[in-house]
Order: C-alpha cells, then sequence, then structure tokens
C-alpha cells in the first residue's frame, strides 16, 4: 500500500511482525554463515593456490574441541530456530475461541465467502480490525490456497475438507488476496480482495445489502428442504441421531471408536454417511456426495454447528 516501494508486504495483522522477526533471524543467521564459508573458501584458495614440490603440510589427528565447538553451536541456533519457529507456529494455527466465523469456498476461479449474518461476497471479504476472524475453508473442485500476504498467511483449500485459518486484521486498508496453488488456466486470475475495516465502518457496511436471511437460517431452510428433519428430529425420535449438541462432541460409532463431531466429520456424514455409522443407528441416510453445492454444504454445517444449546430445539442459536 502507499506509494513507496517497500521489500515486503504491509504488515497488517497482529501475526505479521512475529513472523517477519523470525524470517529475518534466520535470514542473518543463513546469510551470515554463508558470508564465512565462502569467504574462506575463496581466501584459503588464494592463499594456497600454489605450493613447492617439497612442501608437505602437517599431519593433524583431529581436535576434541573444535568437533564439540562446531557440533554444539549449530545444535542451539538450531534449537532457538525450532522453539521460535513452534511457538509462532501454534500461534498461526489456534484461532481464538472467541473469534468470528466466515466461510470461504474456493472455485475454479473465484474465492466465495459467506458471513454468519448471511451476506455474501466474490473474491472480496470485508473484517473488522481488531476483531479475531476465522476462516473455514473448503474448496468445490480442487486445491487451491488462500493467500493474504499482508496477513502472513496462506492455507489450502482442499475437496472435501475444512481447513481453518485466522487473523486479526491490525491496520484498516485494502489487501491482495491470492490463489496461491496452481489450480487451472485461470489460476493467475484467482484474485480478490480483502477489506479490513474500523469496526464501525465494518457495522455499516453489514447494515447495508441486507441478505435475506443468517447463514443458519438457510442451513436451516435447506435442512428440511432435503427432507434431513425427517430423521434427524431435536427430541432424538427420529430414525437418525438428534444434531442437538453433537458439534465438537465425542461420538460412539458402530464400530466402537470414537470420533468428535467436527467440521470435517459432519462433511463426510454428509457426503458419505456410511463412512461412519453412528452405534445405535441403522446406514439408512443417501450420500450428498455430489448432490448438494458447496455453498449450501457451507449453510448446513453453519445450521448444525447452531444447534449447542438443547433447549434451543432446532431454533437457530445466536449468530454472534
Ligand atoms: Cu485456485 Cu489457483
Amino acid at each position: 500500500m502507499g506509494g513507496t516501494f517497500t521489500l515486503f508486504p504491509t504488515q497488517a495483522s497482529t501475526m505479521a511482525g512475529r513472523v517477519d522477526n523470525l524470517y529475518f533471524f534466520m535470514l542473518a543467521v543463513t546469510l551470515f554463515f554463508s558470508v564465512v564459508v565462502a569467504g574462506l573458501v575463496v581466501t584459503l584458495a588464494v592463499k594456497y593456490r600454489r605450493r613447492k614440490a617439497d612442501d608437505v603440510g602437517a599431519n593433524i589427528h583431529g581436535s576434541t574441541a573444535l568437533e564439540v565447538i562446531w557440533t554444539a553451536i549449530p545444535l542451539l541456533i538450531a534449537m532457538v530456530m525450532f522453539v521460535w519457529g513452534t511457538s509462532v507456529y501454534f500461534a498461526l494455527a489456534k484461532p481464538p475461541a472467541e473469534a468470528m466465523e466466515v466461510y470461504i469456498v474456493g472455485k475454479r476461479w473465484m474465492w466465495k465467502a459467506q458471513h454468519l449474518t448471511g451476506h455474501r461476497e466474490i473474491n472480496q471479504l470485508h473484517v473488522p480490525v481488531g476483531t479475531p476472524v476465522k476462516l473455514l475453508i473448503s474448496s468445490e473442485d480442487v486445491i487451491h490456497a488462500y493467500y493474504i500476504p499482508a496477513f502472513r498467511q496462506k492455507i489450502d483449500a482442499v475437496p472435501g475438507k475444512t481447513t481453518t485459518m485466522w487473523f486479526e486484521a491490525s491496520k484498516a486498508g485494502t489487501y491482495q488476496l491470492f490463489c496461491a496453488e496452481y489450480c487451472g488456466t485461470q489460476h493467475s486470475g484467482m484474485i480478490g480482495k480483502v477489506v479490513a475495516m474500523e469496526p464501525r465502518e465494518f457495522q455499516q457496511w453489514l447494515s447495508g445489502g441486507a441478505p435475506a436471511g443468517t447463514l443458519t437460517s438457510s442451513g436451516e431452510q435447506e435442512f428440511a428442504m432435503l427432507g434431513c428433519v425427517t430423521c434427524h428430529r431435536d427430541d432424538g425420535s427420529g430414525r437418525a441421531p438428534s444434531l442437538v449438541g453433537v458439534f465438537g462432541k465425542p461420538q460412539r460409532m458402530a464400530n466402537g471408536t470414537t470420533v468428535i463431531a467436527d467440521e470435517s466429520y459432519l462433511r463426510e456424514s454428509i457426503l458419505n454417511p456410511q463412512a461412519k455409522v453412528v452405534q445405535g443407528y441403522q446406514p439408512l441416510m443417501p450420500a450428498y456426495q455430489g448432490q448438494i453445492s458447496e455453498d449450501n454444504l457451507v449453510t448446513l454445517l453453519a445450521y448444525i454447528k447452531s444447534l449447542e444449546k438443547p433447549a434451543a430445539k432446532g431454533a437457530p442459536a445466536t449468530d454472534e
């Protein structure tokens, strides 16, 4: 952003500085040793380039002290990189619990975003500054990768899976969004903008162009329309298990294993229900693989996730 040339993209997220510091540390270490080694190679090659026929060098039989030093120092540096890198990695990988969720679907060749409020965007993503945002990312066709350089975040969008990314924008602005995984002829055109807005402006943006319904209410409609509701009754009296309070909880399977009902499990259970059957139920549900679009699947996931409180009885829980 701005007119001045910078070597690096703007640091526009809370993690950007930490990522860059680690990067510059590793670059400095690498640069230092490259210069030392290259310098020695050149210096010694020049210094010893010619010798007399009878000039025989001393016969050296190793040096314990030297060996300890050149093992210990690189080990120490590598451990610093490991501990530092791991801490940055975990901070990047684990979204805060209160993060605002947005669903992203990659498709040749566009990025679709669905907010819980029901707002939909294509090749754009509006987010508030100062709020952790968690993206739940999937793909409708091939592998893509969601990449926001200014936030120093990148994650693959894999068909049949939900991957997550989180960031907290620290600076209002418009930032580049790229697909960072070759996905066909228009791969280079699969770009967009991430607009980080001051919270008040973001609220204004939300209040403009009011959507027909929230993501969970669209999901509830889809749930009824597909007929899911006839078997998955909230009170558990149907032929299929009630989905109330299921999300994030361990589920007993017919084969005796226990599975955590996360996004990937719910997704698989909709697309290919025979893969994991809940204990005490018959595998009667038809597979929705190829029968439901990724956009509608996302609404179903949001709806099922919203069924957290048994008291809610099918009413969509709060979106905020
Ligand atoms: Cu999508 Cu490259």
